[in-house]
């Protein structure tokens, strides 16, 4: 713990008698909605600011520091995912091929709703939409009820580790759907969550929506790398300064300029349904160049969605995915003939990854 840890710690203890203390003044209640998303009270921000506008309904300070504070609680690549349409095909896809009139399904980080409306079209009997995020969660409630589906979904906010099988499911579900996945796969706490919902909620011979993934890789040249680099500043060579650079660098999968030099290949590779890891993992593989300037390595995703559907964000011209690559450049560019093996490993702890060059020389 350091200084700033404790102060929060202090705030947090404070907070609830802060909040009574306010009693209904809309203007210290979206105050503090402000000191909630402060201190980590993520879950206080919504009702808050919520609160806040419904008592100060006239004031316009209120109305802009509450839509900032309910904004800002809310990842901006929600919006891009969206309007993701591979993905979303390769989801609507398989919820269609699993889903039967009276399936039970549960939609797992339910977001706007889009997955379980999905599974509603499709003719899902029961639909649970679980979601941590309150202001995302009251958001989706509102879009299932506007498109006529309020009747047969049902949505829980909280995180699905605590869902109750009998109180909040009803049962366990036929189906588990859900799109918990990041760049790396695994940054959203898919393997974790996952492992969990399968034990718990899951009904003996359900199934899961993906049922697993994998995070795949190749060797490739990312060229305009070099543009993002700093370099010379008003007549300063402040190069020196991208040795600061973040690892893994994030790059659009149609970017141009992003080539792949080398068939793609799978490091590592996860079944939805097995425990996680409980230590970090690693592993290895080897690459055969097909000649030139190799820049580094670049990581997507490929998700099994099930035995019939694969999604994959493989770079290229004409991909299409909110996902970006992953590029993990080398200390110095290879040049090597094409047949050159180039060994890779990479490490991930559930969580986080990271991927290298082994056979540096
Ligand atoms: C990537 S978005 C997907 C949204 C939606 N399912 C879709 O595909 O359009 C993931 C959502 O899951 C929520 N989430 C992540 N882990 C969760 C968990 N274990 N329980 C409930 N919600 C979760 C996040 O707040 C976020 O809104």
């Amino acid at each position: 713990m350091n200084d700033s840890d404790d102060l929060r710690a202090v705030a947090r203890a404070g907070f609830e008698p802060m909040v009574a203390a306010a009693g209904r003044d809309g203007r210290k209640l979206a105050a503090l909605a402000g000191l909630a998303s402060k201190i980590g009270l993520r879950a206080r921000v919504y009702p808050l600011a919520l609160e806040a506008r419904a008592l100060a309904p006239d004031d316009v300070e209120v109305a802009a520091r509450t839509q900032q504070l309910i904004g800002h609680s809310v990842p901006r690549w929600h919006f891009n995912m969206l309007r993701d349409e591979p993905r979303n095909a390769a989801f609507d896809a398989a919820i269609r091929r699993a889903v039967t009139p009276g399936t039970h399904v549960l939609d797992i980080g339910a977001g706007s709703g889009l997955l379980s409306l999905m599974a509603a079209r499709a003719g899902a009997g029961r639909v649970v939409a679980c979601e941590e995020n309150p202001a995302i969660a009251d958001v989706a409630t509102r879009i299932i009820a506007a498109n006529g589906y309020g009747e047969r979904i049902r949505v829980v906010t909280g995180n699905s580790t605590d869902l109750e099988m009998e109180a909040d499911l009803e049962g366990r579900a036929d189906v588990i759907v859900s799109e918990i996945v990041s760049n790396n796969l695994l940054a959203e706490g898919v393997l974790k969550t996952l492992a969990d919902a399968s034990t718990r909620l899951l009904a003996p011979g359900g199934q899961m929506i993906p049922a697993g993934g994998d995070v795949m890789v190749a060797l490739g040249s990312w060229t305009a790398l070099d543009e993002r680099d700093v370099a010379i500043v008003d007549g300063f060579d402040l190069s020196g300064f991208n040795a600061l650079a973040q690892v893994p660098r994030t790059v659009p999968v149609a970017d141009p300029t992003l080539t792949l030099q080398s068939a793609a290949a799978a490091l590592l590779s996860f079944d939805f349904t097995a425990p996680p890891p409980r230590e970090p993992h690693r592993a290895a593989l080897t690459l055969t160049a097909t000649g030139g300037p190799v820049g580094g390595v670049v990581q997507w995703i490929r998700l099994q969605m099930d035995a019939d559907g694969v999604y994959e964000n493989r770079p290229g011209p004409d991909a299409k995915s909110h996902w970006g690559a992953q590029y993990y450049p080398f200390a110095e560019p290879l040049d090597v003939p094409a047949g050159t093996f180039v060994q890779i490993a990479g490490v991930h702890d559930g969580q986080r990854l990271l991927v290298w060059r082994e056979d540096r020389d």
